[in-house]
């Protein structure tokens, strides 16, 4: 497969050519990649206009994937603002108000999104926790019949690597006629298993991945991918709507890793995927006959409910950091590790010495607390909008909450903007470290 955009970089870089333009750089400096670092010029074609070398790498792309392929040099948050774009824009079309069915665990990028679009979230809570959001058919269609959505919105797999039922909820979705987008920021990789468990190979409408989580691409690099059944109009405004939320500047060491992992992944990647998926297995045996309980779920994440073992998932991440292995998310029940076929198996080697090396202890009883649901005041783009105090968490009962700072994994909210904060809410925050909350000012 050809990798027009690095064949463009090199061959400009080989030239020696007089810079006259941006950036200020000049193809020199101290990090030795500035030479490929371009802009907009002559040849380099535009990415929200794409007409030439981006044009042929996302195709090249798109036949990867199976489906029209976008790139995003600002992550999945700018192909969620996007997707969501498209959702509004699906329902105005057909005389409707945007109401989006979302499962509970979504992104922090997408209670943005619905402040920027001002659209309304109906939240599926799932039979689950904080970080996920299990549901099944049947909680789907009930809500769907209850809440009369213009659209659904799912998140899968979720942090943990929860995968659910797409294909089922993905019929029920198009037995009531509504679109079905999903966060597929975690599992690009998913497309290249056998069979595929893409979301758009399973009946998704919209997806979007973060190809830098899991593709050998870097940070920001990411794919916007509409199903061949969604209305073709879409597809043609698809671009249009990516640059009201994106910089002019898009950066093509980005756009140039996402050309490059293409020749990859039309080679190499499936066969080294298996063979780092066989790896990894054998990795979780080893350590399930130690004593770890390993949760099941995406073949590519490790992710550990580590107080069965007798330890917080931080003093687990902590002791790996003794061994200057550095996990992915950790918090007080899980750690989540996230190998690729780019580990060596002298890097699962290391981990599963360490793992292998800790005492296990008795088991730790507490639970984290349920997230109930809470009473919404206002809706998310009045309460991200309105002016605003912070409060200690422990003195913001009953106020709205504005915003939450969140850290970042896993960046979702226990408590969305526009809700009154409840006591259940309030142990959540203060369960999971949350200090200080942004509340309506009264
Ligand atoms: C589930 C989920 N969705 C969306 C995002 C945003 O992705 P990006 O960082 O590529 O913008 C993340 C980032 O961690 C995520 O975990």
């Amino acid at each position: 497969m050809k990798t027009p955009i690095v064949s463009f970089l090199k061959s400009y870089q080989e030239k020696s050519p007089v810079r006259m333009h941006m950036p200020g750089h000049k193809g020199a400096g101290i990090l030795g990649f500035e030479g490929m670092d371009l802009t907009e010029i002559y040849g380099a074609d535009e990415l929200f206009a794409a007409e030439g070398i981006i044009k042929e790498s996302e195709q090249n792309a798109s036949s990867l994937f199976g489906c029209p392929t976008y790139y995003s040099t600002q992550g999945s948050t700018l192909c969620i603002q996007t997707m969501c774009t498209i959702l509004c824009q699906d329902a105005k079309s057909k005389g409707k108000k945007p109401k989006i069915l979302a499962g509970r665990n979504a992104h922090r990028s997408f209670i943005h999104a619905a402040a920027l679009l001002d659209f309304d979230i109906e939240w599926l809570y799932g039979n689950s926790d904080y970080l996920s959001c299990k549901i099944n058919e049947e909680d789907l269609e009930k809500a769907i019949i209850e809440s009369l959505p213009t659209a659904v919105y799912l998140t899968n797999p979720d942090y943990l690597g929860n995968l659910w039922d797409i294909q089922s909820l993905a019929s029920v979705c198009k037995k009531h006629n509504v679109l079905l987008a999903v966060d597929n920021a975690h599992g690009a990789y998913l497309r290249f298993l056998e069979p595929s468990l893409h979301p758009v190979d399973l009946g998704a409408d919209l997806s979007c991945d973060s190809a830098h989580k899991t593709l050998p691409v870097l940070t920001g690099g990411a794919y916007l991918h509409l199903s061949d059944s969604l209305n073709q109009v879409w597809k043609n405004d698809v671009k249009h709507f990516m640059e009201y939320f994106s910089s002019t500047s898009p950066s093509y060491l980005i756009m140039a890793s996402l050309d490059a992992a293409n020749e990859v992944l039309d080679t190499t990647f499936k066969k080294s995927l298996s063979e780092c998926i066989q790896r990894v297995d054998g990795l979780k045996n080893t350590l399930v006959q130690y004593g770890y309980t390993i949760l099941s779920g995406e073949p590519m994440k490790i992710t550990i409910s580590t107080k069965e073992f007798g330890y917080t998932g931080n003093e687990i991440a902590n002791l790996l950091m003794e061994c200057d292995i550095y996990a992915e998310f950790y918090d007080s029940d899980y750690i989540v590790l996230m190998p690729s076929p780019y580990n060596t198996k002298d890097d699962l080697k290391r981990l599963e010495t360490c793992l292998c090396g800790i005492e296990r202890k008795p088991i730790l009883a507490n639970k984290p607390p349920k997230l109930e649901q809470s009473k919404k005041a206002m809706n998310v783009r009045q309460a991200l909008f309105s002016p605003s105090i912070t409060l200690d968490v422990s003195k913001s009962l009953g106020q709205v909450c504005s915003s939450v700072t969140v850290s970042c994994p896993p960046a979702i909210l226990p408590v969305i903007p526009g809700e009154v904060i409840s006591e259940s809410s309030i142990e959540v925050m203060k369960y999971y470290g949350i200090e200080t909350v942004r509340v309506v000012k009264e």
